[in-house]
């Protein structure tokens, strides 16, 4: 397996891709904060298996931490993050530093999808949404990609992205990917590797509750509350879990709803000492 290029200038991922594009070859671009684990894995191995280049960005985004703990702490590994996007079919990293994507710090603009961004992880995380967007206008730009590809881990950020990619005419396809689980159903995440053991086992229940509430629906079960209730039940007997927020929402525009008639997300953050937790299932009739 060729060594994947190692791009670290906006200039540079730019020449990448637009050499590449300039021989009729597609481009896909993964964007990261690093720390891979399996679920960026599927985000790749999707990109390399529908494009002919694969550029995975790395770069932890100070402007969309709200907590400047979080960030300080948020996990860095590069060289383990080379070695797996490489075998899972990259051919370039993106790894600018801070000061060649804000060169004067915070940017004077900034990229903002309104509607979406003030319920959920918005509601709870001021600011978060515009750092997200605007890096990844910023991360479009430099690397003009074909397609982008996005986890439902983040619904939200998803949903958000998407909007703004058709708000702006972005020629980039958003592509979503499902949400990668550990065998015991808990949902990767870069953060994880934060929980203590004991956190670990009782953050198992918020993906307890989903599955249950999942399992409800397949059953028939459509109302919000019902399938809020089995979702919130296991997480309420975890002493150290602490929900931020579990709603069911309209898939598209992510408004609360009380029946999932349409397609629905069931959405929760849940905080644990040493982490903030996100999961949720897509409730489709049309998809099972
Ligand atoms: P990060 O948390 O590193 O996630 C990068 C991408 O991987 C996101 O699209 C996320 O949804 C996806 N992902 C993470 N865990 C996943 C899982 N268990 N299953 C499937 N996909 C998963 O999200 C970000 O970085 C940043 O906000 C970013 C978009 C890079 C902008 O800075």
């Amino acid at each position: 397996m060729p060594e994947p290029a190692l791009l670290t200038t906006i200039s540079g991922a730019r020449a990448y891709t637009r050499e590449v594009r300039a021989r009729g070859l597609r481009v896909g671009l993964v964007p990261t904060m690093g720390a891979l684990h399996a679920g960026h894995q599927s985000l790749i191995e999707r990109a390399a298996s529908e494009c002919d280049r694969v550029a995975v960005s790395v770069f932890v985004n100070p402007i969309q931490f709200d907590s400047p703990a979080d960030l300080a702490t948020y996990p860095r590994t590069l060289d383990a993050d080379t070695e797996r996007a490489a075998q899972a079919g990259a051919t370039a990293l993106f790894v600018p530093s801070e000061r060649e994507m804000y060169p004067d710090g915070k940017p004077l603009t900034l990229v903002r999808v309104s509607g979406l961004t003030e319920v959920l992880e918005g509601a709870h995380r001021p600011g978060h949404f515009d750092g997200v967007t605007t890096v990844c206008a910023k991360l479009f730009e430099a690397c003009e990609p074909d397609r982008a590809y996005f986890g439902e881990k983040d619904y939200q950020q998803l949903r958000v992205v998407s909007r703004m990619a058709w708000d702006l005419n972005m020629a980039v396809e958003i592509v979503p990917c499902p949400l990668i689980r550990e065998e015991d159903g808990l949902a990767l995440s870069s953060r994880n590797v934060r929980l203590s053991d004991k956190e670990r086992r009782q953050a198992l229940s918020i993906s307890r509750g989903l599955k249950a509430a999942e399992a409800a629906f397949q059953e028939g079960e459509r109302r919000a509350d019902a399938l809020k209730a089995l979702a919130a039940e296991p997480v309420a007997s975890a002493p150290l879990a602490e929900p931020d927020y579990l709603e069911l929402v309209d898939a598209e525009t992510l408004e609360t709803v009380e029946t999932a008639e349409a397609p629905a997300v069931l959405l929760t953050a849940v905080r644990m000492p040493s982490a903030r937790l996100l999961d949720n299932v897509i409730l489709d009739p049309t998809r099972r």
